[in-house]
């Protein structure tokens, strides 16, 4: 159903308008409102209720196509821990990428709206029965082995007479990543086998040992929120290094490299992101070089982006429920935090909220947007200016609200998850439905 007639599309907002980490299609509206993909922000939140999700369906496609046109040669897997549903599936899909799951949950789900099996690749640094079972059972393209005691667990479930392909995930021993708990390119954290202390080594020889797998490469995921091309080309040196040294030891030369996602975003302007051209003219030419250099043939390239997919596309979009002033403070809390948006609590980031649908004349105050919740570091935004007349009832809108936002959600207060609504072409329409109090209840089975 449509809010709003579709709009003729007026040019693009300035930088000054503090609109660039917003969706492309994102133009002030009337009164101090603001369009999404010709929806009105505002209309959308009195229509679904905050807080709400806002997806614009057209930016993740675009998102898709400009990895696939920087990537020609290269599988792009679209990481679906950064957000899944079943209509992001299907856009991810109709876009021509694969798929990075780590989970039955997120496998069936995918399966289940049409997504092609062997276009999926399982990850997971500790994956239970039901991941290994599901995922042998319907056919996942590659299953991205994390240790040693995975290699005998996966052969033993593969079928007689059938061969799982398989990459093992080794720790190139590149740091990189925009905080300590989402770098993983290094031997001090859980994932990957180790290249230092031989871990990969054996594991190489113990995956080539088994009839029911098949290797077809090697995976690596430095980190998170990387926004310099450099860690990826480190990355890769490495990488080819060890695929030479496979030849050596082996004499297989194996035919895929997978680099894994990371791929940093600003979350809020002025804030550097990732080249992604960039980061596919130097990874192309790192690969090239490095392979004539140790006589390899080049090898078919993965990426998995996530966050960089999904995360600029969406908004979330709170009412203010009080604001209170203590001392030289003022704290403005929204309808939603921590269970919504965990990532502030979990990585001191900090968003770029925005009043939305009124015009204010009032001047600029700096003030904390704070969450319901029940902790003092439910905080969604720090030293922000918003307009001095700020109340209760107005609405705050933030972006870049697109990835690890739902997909992290928690049930915490018992508040209830929020719904997705997607926005194209003037109309918007729900993708999840509001997680409603009876839902919560419904699992509880009483006393
Ligand atoms: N591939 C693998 C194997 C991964 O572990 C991840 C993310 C990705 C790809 C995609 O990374 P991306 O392009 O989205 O950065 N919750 C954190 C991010 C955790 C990322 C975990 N792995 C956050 O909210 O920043």
């Amino acid at each position: 159903m449509s809010l709003t007639a579709p709009q003729v599309p007026s040019p693009a907002p300035h930088p000054a308008d503090g609109l660039s980490v917003w969706p492309r299609s994102t133009r002030p509206g009337s009164t101090g409102d603001l369009t999404v993909a010709g929806v009105s922000l505002a209309e959308t939140a009195g229509r679904f209720g905050t807080p709400v999700y806002v997806l614009d369906e057209d930016e993740v496609r675009e998102r898709c196509r400009t990895y696939r046109s920087a990537f020609p040669e290269a599988d792009v897997v679209y990481a679906a821990k950064a957000f899944l549903c079943r209509a992001m599936a299907h856009w991810v899909r109709e876009e021509g990428l694969g798929l990075d799951v780590c989970s039955a949950g997120e496998l069936m789900l995918a399966v289940t709206t049409g997504f092609p099996p062997g276009k999926i690749v399982l990850h997971g640094n500790a994956k239970s029965p039901e991941d290994l079972d599901a995922a042998v059972r319907l056919g996942v393209g590659r299953i991205v082995l994390d240790s040693a005691s995975e290699i005998a667990r996966l052969a033993a479930i593969v079928p007689h007479g059938s061969r799982q392909r398989v990459m093992l995930r080794v720790v190139p021993g590149v740091a990189a990543g925009g905080h300590a708990k989402v770098r993983t390119g290094t031997d001090d954290q859980k994932f990957g086998l180790s290249v230092t202390d031989g871990s990969a080594r054996h594991a190489v020889a113990r995956v080539l040992g088994q009839s029911r797998l098949e290797l077809v490469g090697l995976h690596c995921h430095i980190g998170s929120q990387i926004t310099t091309v450099k860690p990826y080309v480190a990355a890769v040196r490495r990488m080819v290094g060890l695929l030479a040294r496979i030849r050596e030891q082996h004499g297989v030369e194996l035919p895929q490299l997978n680099l894994g996602g990371g791929h940093g975003i600003a979350y809020r302007p002025g804030e550097e992101s990732l080249d992604v051209r960039r980061l596919a003219t130097r990874v192309r030419a790192e690969l090239r070089d490095g392979c004539a250099e140790l006589k390899l043939a080049v090898p078919r390239l993965t990426i998995e982006p996530g966050r960089a997919v999904v995360g600029p596309a969406g908004v979330c979009v709170y009412r203010v429920l009080a604001v209170k002033r203590t001392g030289p403070h003022t704290f403005v809390a929204v309808d939603g935090g921590m269970s919504d948006n965990p990532r502030p609590a979990l990585y001191g980031v900090r968003y770029a909220p925005r009043l939305i649908g009124r015009h204010s004349t009032a001047a600029p105050h700096l003030v904390t947007v704070v969450g319901r919740h029940c902790e003092a570091g439910d905080v969604l935004a720090e030293k922000v200016p918003l307009p001095g007349d700020v109340r209760p009832g107005d609405l705050l809108a933030v972006p870049v609200a697109g990835a690890y936002h739902l997909s992290m959600a928690s049930g915490y207060n018992l508040v209830g998850r929020p719904p997705v609504v997607a926005v194209k072409d003037g109309t918007a329409r729900t993708l999840v439905r509001r997680e409603s109090l009876d839902d919560l209840n419904r699992r509880d089975i009483g006393l």
